[in-house]
């Protein structure tokens, strides 16, 4: 059966608003810059969302994972995760994607909870289509990929845009076709996920976050399954769509020259909360934490 959403695993639909956090003027669903005169351009402008976590709690059975977390993520700001194995930096992401369920506190995107909807002046939990609706404005890459397998390329890239956004069919395959050509594989659209390459399975998993129109990118360690050749190849192609779109990006990954190319701040996660917080530089290179400078020793030793 075709899957219903951008991933393989997802949920579902919005509803009615709450109060102010960090966001910028207006949530854009916007299709691009349309600078090719047909059709939409492939790379979402226009502003994007901040995102805020407020006391954020997650556990599984009895691990605590995120304690009363708080962070914030301006509109547009790439902001790096960097953490040990297990602190929770992938649930952080799926948090925000709706894959894991929230226990306590508050996930804000732009001005609406994400997991919240005002009903009757009180702040309830989310129902499904209010889920869904926040949903649509977030899109993430994994480190397996998560393509479809019994799928093209093709439609990897329409099954989403044409079920839960309601594009045309000719609209998605146009888009699909632009994205394509962005990630370098408009050759590769008739190609099932089994005939492409790690590096290329992941370009498609990025044209596949981008066809759903994010508002907010999600990037969780998107080269570390990949061969070392291929790595740089996806590396430059996200730092390329960094660049050039307005996208809030929140990416997880060890790579210190990545992350300093692409990120603005980056977090140093670790206990269920943030240890310290500063540009890139900073934090690789004049830690002021004894936990960050342990991390990035192990990290530069492994
Ligand atoms: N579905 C789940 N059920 C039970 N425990 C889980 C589940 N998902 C994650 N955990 C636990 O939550 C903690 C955080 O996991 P998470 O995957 O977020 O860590 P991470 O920081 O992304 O680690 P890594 O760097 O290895 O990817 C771990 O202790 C993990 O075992
Ligand atoms: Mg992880």
């Amino acid at each position: 059966m075709p899957p219903t959403d951008t991933t393989p695993e997802a949920p579902t639909p919005k509803d009615s608003g709450d109060d102010a956090v960090p966001k910028g003027e207006g949530v854009s669903t916007e299709k691009g810059d349309a600078a090719k005169g047909e059709g939409a351009a492939p790379l979402p402008r226009g502003e994007a969302p901040g995102i805020r976590f407020e006391k954020v709690i997650k556990r599984f059975g009895r691990n605590v994972v995120l304690r009363e977390l708080d962070f914030t993520v301006a509109p547009g700001e790439r902001v790096t995760l960097i953490g040990p194995s297990g602190s929770g930096k992938t649930t952080i992401l799926r948090l925000l994607m709706t894959l894991e369920k929230l226990d306590e506190g508050l996930i804000w995107i732009g001005d609406e909870t994400l997991w919240h909807m005002e009903r009757g002046g009180k702040r309830v939990p989310a129902n499904q289509k209010h889920l869904h609706e926040m949903r649509k404005q977030v899109g993430m890459v994994f480190q397996q990929f998560n393509l479809f397998p019994n799928m093209n390329v093709l439609r990897n890239l329409t099954e989403g845009p044409v079920r839960v956004l309601g594009v045309s069919k000719d609209e998605a395959v146009e888009r699909a076709r632009d994205l394509l050509d962005l990630v370098g594989l408009g050759d590769k659209i008739n190609s099932h996920p089994s005939q492409l390459s790690g590096g290329q399975q992941q370009r498609v998993a990025i044209a596949r976050a981008l066809a759903m129109q994010p508002r907010v990118l999600l990037l969780d360690e998107v080269t570390s399954a990949l061969d070392p050749e291929l790595v740089v190849g996806v590396q430059d192609l996200l730092r390329d769509i960094a660049r050039q779109s307005d996208l809030t990006l929140l990416c997880v990954t060890h790579e210190m020259t990545f992350a300093k190319d692409i990120s603005d701040r980056v977090l140093m996660f670790d206990g269920g909360q943030i240890v310290e917080e500063g540009p890139p530089d900073q934090i690789f290179g004049e830690p002021s934490e004894q936990r960050t400078r342990d991390f990035l020793q192990a990290v530069l030793a492994s």
